[in-house]
């Protein structure tokens, strides 16, 4: 029954979102003629739920570069498995703090290796200082403006507009070699499956409202708490070891009572109080979340590798 209210809860919530999906797909279709590489930033906590599913067919047969953003907010250990992942499948990838600047320097690096064979064919025809062209794309709130700033520093000048293009959409000159295309393709993650609103969620690219907190909360307890049993109990100062579940065979129901009994725990550890004494689980679970978000449990990584192999 709760699994339905979650399912209904993130879809219902939803309902604007094609409007925008359709205007956005519109103008990279457009745009992507003049592309020679496309630029896909994901959350590196979620790898794949950031992921717009039309990107694979809007791409196809443009060299891609995915941009692992928000690297330092993920595993480590992950964020290794996760770039041998993509490049199993023929992407090149490169892991980044756009905040910081980490990784975005090999950038130009990267477009210039992955495009030879263009600046080859260009040179055997004669062609001298065509730009190499790269849209950067992503799901909102991935960092894409945070990324363009870093790749883009201080010393950029944009160009005008070119033909074909959506007005009002910029180039912007990296150096002599490389032009990105200033209007980032905004796309939209694959809402329809609700485990991904879930994960995204979780990582702050939905807003808060669009879920019911608690049992948000009580998914992202689970997930901590199957990668590291021991890491509710230290930072909350609370015991788990009694309860935690069976998470190979853990159903929707089981996660919803195994979260409620933790945030729980955590309102009593954290005295958080309702009038008459009861536990505040909701306060716990906005906390929580918080803590998760601004990762005041470290590096942590949503998605992992094995288990998308496994399904
Ligand atoms: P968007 O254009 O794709 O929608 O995303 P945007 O750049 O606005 O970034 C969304 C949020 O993610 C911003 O935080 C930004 O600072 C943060 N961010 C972007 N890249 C990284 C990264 O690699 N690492 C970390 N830790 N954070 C990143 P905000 O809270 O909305 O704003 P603020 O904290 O910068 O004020």
């Amino acid at each position: 029954m709760k699994e339905n209210n979650q399912q209904n809860d993130i879809k219902t919530n939803i309902h604007w979102y094609p409007g925008h999906m359709t205007k956005a797909k519109r103008q990279m279709q457009e745009s992507i003629k003049l592309i020679d590489v496309i630029i896909e930033l994901v959350d590196a906590r979620v790898p794949l739920a950031s992921r717009n599913p039309d990107i694979d067919e809007l791409g196809k047969n443009k060299p891609r570069i995915i941009i692992m953003n928000k690297a330092d907010m993920a595993s480590d250990n992950e964020n290794t498995k996760w770039k041998k992942y993509f490049e199993e499948k023929g992407f090149h990838v490169i892991l980044t703090n756009a905040k910081t600047g980490q990784g975005v320097k090999s950038l130009k690096n990267q477009i210039t290796e992955v495009c030879k064979e263009k600046i080859e064919r260009d040179k055997r025809r004669g062609i001298k200082n065509r730009p190499i062209r790269g849209m950067v794309c992503g799901i909102p709130n991935v960092g894409k403006s945070t990324f363009i700033n870093s790749v883009v520093g201080k010393s950029t000048a944009k160009t005008g507009n070119k033909p074909g293009v959506t007005r009002g959409n910029q180039w912007i000159k990296l150096n002599n070699q490389v032009e990105l295309l200033d209007t980032p393709g905004i796309l939209w993650p694959k809402f329809e499956d609700p485990k991904v609103g879930i994960l995204l969620a979780l990582c702050g690219g939905i807003k808060e409202d669009v879920l019911n907190v608690t049992e948000l909360a009580c998914y992202g307890i689970t997930i901590l708490s199957k990668q590291n049993s021991k890491i509710l109990d230290l930072k909350y100062n609370i015991n788990t070891v009694d309860i935690l579940p069976n998470y190979d065979i853990i159903n929707q129901s089981e996660i919803l009572t195994f979260g409620e009994i933790v945030l729980d725990k955590i309102a009593e550890s954290r005295k958080m109080l309702l009038k008459g004494g009861l536990h505040d689980i909701n306060k716990a679970a906005l906390m929580f979340l918080d803590d998760i978000r601004n990762a005041k449990f470290g590096g942590i990584t949503f998605e992992i590798v094995e288990e998308i192999n496994e399904e």
